[in-house]
């Protein structure tokens, strides 16, 4: 199968990803400039051969994204599902982060599915050991994603739901509600969530957009959960009236939630270069303060600082 186009028909894969594809057809460019197939469905490129083959540059078709996206996820379930049955709480993390980065590279109906099954299965292993959730926030990482950032939100969302005592389906969708709140930035310039020094005004309101760009994106994905979507918009809200984009003060309990312990992990990690983390301790303390200044409701804190002593 050999086909020359001009506009852009194939993406470039991750390297660390091939062996991950059954299903899904790989291609690569020739000399000539020519797409060619490289590997067809139902083949796998198993990881010993990615070691010691020279393997060219591969591709997937554009209009195979959202298939390629969720048979990674798949595999990535698998691999937690396992993993998590054994304890192995670093690969549990990278499965996260992994299913985390697909969905927001591809926010469609298929990939949500999968993250959705990725909380069931982390809220379940959970509810039999809730220390594992600590044990994944703990995980020290170098490169601060909005993926890894969207993950941590995620389990110290879990743990509180834990704590409260919420039902399964509360909790999986508190969960769901806290690993995509952040949805919307994927339509914020990369130049900006990365920007190595303070945002300008301009750069400010534009970042300030996310929780609304979410809605779209949300949108075009088929996601109608209430709780996902009022996360997703109302996560940087405050109960004075205080936050963004609207400045309201009647805020669902999971914007209440997942506003609080977003703000908590982004102090306690270094999102920018030029911004110093500040240990749990210090964050506690920026909340409280926060708190007595009306931004969050104080039994919402009091409830949250409970549910990091487990
Ligand atoms: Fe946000
Ligand atoms: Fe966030």
């Amino acid at each position: 199968m050999v086909e020359l186009k001009t506009h852009v028909t194939h993406v470039a894969v991750r390297t660390t990803q091939i062996p991950l594809y059954k299903e899904t057809a790989l291609y690569y460019r020739s000399d000539e400039g020519e797409w060619v197939l490289y590997k067809k469905p139902g083949e796998i490129i198993s990881q010993h051969r990615l070691d010691t083959e020279r393997i060219p540059r591969l591709f997937i078709l554009t209009e195979d994204r959202e298939s390629a996206a969720v048979e990674i996820q798949t595999s990535f379930n698998r691999i937690l599902d396992e993993s998590l049955g054994a304890g192995d709480v670093k690969t549990v993390h990278n499965c996260l982060v992994g299913i985390a980065v697909e969905t927001l590279n591809e926010p469609r109906s298929g990939t949500m599915r999968q993250a959705r099954r990725s909380v069931a299965l982390l809220t379940r292993a959970s509810t039999r050991d809730p220390a594992i959730l600590k044990q994944i926030t703990n995980l020290y990482h170098l490169d601060y994603t909005t993926a890894l950032h969207s993950v941590n939100v995620m389990t110290l969302t879990l743990g509180f739901a834990h704590k409260v005592g919420y039902g399964w389906r509360r909790t999986l969708e508190f969960g769901l509600a806290a690993l995509l709140h952040d949805i919307g930035k994927i339509q914020i310039p990369e130049s900006l969530l990365k920007s190595p020094k303070p945002l300008t005004d301009d750069e400010f309101r534009i970042m300030r957009q996310h929780p609304i760009m979410a809605l779209d994106v949300l949108d075009r994905a088929k996601m109608t959960l209430p709780k996902v979507r009022a996360a997703a918009i109302e996560h940087h809200e405050r109960i004075n009236g205080t936050g963004y984009p609207f400045g309201k003060t009647d805020i669902s309990l999971v914007g209440q939630i997942v506003g609080i312990i977003d703000a908590y992990e982004a102090l306690t990690n270094e999102d920018r270069p030029y911004r110093r983390a500040a240990p749990p301790g210090k964050a506690l303390q920026i909340l409280r303060e926060e708190t007595d200044r009306g931004y969050h409701m104080p039994s919402l804190y009091n409830r949250f600082l409970q549910s990091l002593s487990v």
